[in-house]
């Protein structure tokens, strides 16, 4: 029987083998493993690609997050941890790394409702919090699946109200918002190589990017102790740099992002042609000024079928996963009066309740993507 995985990280080494395994070679002739070339190299490269003035090597997607905060919060308010008071909003339908950096950084997480066609933060929500809150510093908009926020909706409100923007464009690389790339938009962007990411190394790894020169200066001190000296340092930091190793890998990769993300593209829309007339799902919306890179192709599925559509994909070898069962304000961690909710986050719940991901894997053949089509139809239809 055939079987579809979500994704196929040994294909897709394959196909990009002989960049990789000269990068790893060079690596183990110069040594240099920790800030060897290949960290600058990419940092110089992805600042060319995504349009900003800097870039920032850092040891995960979860890292790049605290480590923006954190330095906003040195920035803005000369002190190394904002206070509980300061409120962050977010979304509560992401990953919990989101969530978790802000707590990280000492602030309160406002989690307010998604939009039920995107998925992503709904702007309208962000308006009326802070319409009678006053101690919001900040939004951080999650790119969820490779789709991008309204970021035109996004930065006017940040400039109204003196807010900082981190971009979450984990799951988003090579992802725009009309002429621009994600990440390049905010204050910072933050972005994760975790393996299964659109651009990924072989281990953990993220970067922060951003056109501000202070931010630049904080991230850098903050990801290698707290000082521009590591024997006399300034701030509390962390050891949070980007390996060598991990560097060149994502280097070798990097080479392929457009042929891949544009593969992705080919796969969704393949999906949804293919799945737009069953009545018991309903597609992603997408915004006509968003460049979406298919991170995941989510559906949602009506009338509680969504464990039986699965149990049956899974009878027939196509994986499926689900992002995310949880949202985050019914997470015990942001319990305890830690977080804070903005009305009922209906949307968000819902979500959790009724979407499933299919596999994006961009060298996914169409007829296996017609497979998982007819498999789907299959169910509906038997
Ligand atoms: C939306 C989102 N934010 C943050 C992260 C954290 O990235 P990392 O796993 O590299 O720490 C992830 C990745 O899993 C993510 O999907």
């Amino acid at each position: 029987m055939r079987q579809i995985p979500m994704l196929d990280l040994r294909l897709e080494y394959e196909y990009m083998q002989a960049d990789i395994d000269v990068a790893l070679k060079t690596c183990l002739e110069h040594q240099k493993w920790i800030f060897g070339p290949e960290v600058k190299k990419l940092e110089d490269e992805l600042a060319g690609y995504l349009g900003v003035k800097h870039c920032i090597g850092i040891c995960s997607g979860t890292d790049s997050l605290v480590l923006s905060l954190r330095a906003q919060a040195i920035k803005l308010k000369n002190q190394e941890y904002f206070n509980k008071t300061d409120e962050v909003i977010t979304t509560s339908f992401t990953f919990t790394a989101t969530g978790d950096a802000i707590l990280r950084s000492g602030a309160t997480p406002v989690f307010v409702d998604i939009d039920p066609g995107t998925y992503n933060i709904d702007i309208k929500k962000i308006k009326d919090y802070i319409k009678s809150n006053q101690n919001v510093v900040g939004i951080i908009p999650v790119h969820l699946y490779g789709q991008s926020c309204n970021m035109d909706e996004i930065m006017n409100i940040a400039e109204e109200h003196d807010l900082f923007v981190i971009e979450d464009v984990a799951q988003a690389f090579g992802a725009g918002w009309k002429d621009k790339k994600l990440g390049s938009i905010g204050t910072t962007g933050s972005f994760s190589f975790f393996p299964s990411k659109n651009l990924g190394g072989f281990g953990d790894g993220g970067l922060v990017a951003t056109n501000d020169d202070k931010t630049m200066e904080l991230v850098r001190m903050l990801l290698k102790h707290g000082g521009k000296d590591k024997y006399n340092v300034d701030h509390v930091g962390y050891n949070a740099r980007l390996d060598t190793l991990q560097a060149a890998i994502v280097l070798a990769k990097f080479k392929y992002i457009d042929e891949f993300n544009s593969k992705r593209r080919q796969v969704g829309d393949q999906y949804n042609e293919g799945l737009k007339d069953i009545k018991d799902i309903i597609l992603s919306e997408c915004l006509t000024d968003a460049f979406h890179v298919y991170h995941q192709y989510t559906i949602r599925i009506l009338n509680g079928k969504r464990g039986e559509l699965q149990n049956h994909l899974k009878e027939k070898g196509v994986s499926t996963m689900i992002y995310y069962p949880f949202p985050l304000h019914k997470m015990k961690v942001f319990g305890d009066g830690r977080s804070k909710s903005f009305g009922n986050l209906e949307n968000a719940e819902a979500a959790a309740q009724s979407v499933v991901s299919l596999p994006v894997e961009p060298l996914q053949s169409m007829e296996d993507t017609s497979y998982v089509i007819d498999c789907i139809k299959g169910y509906f239809n038997g």
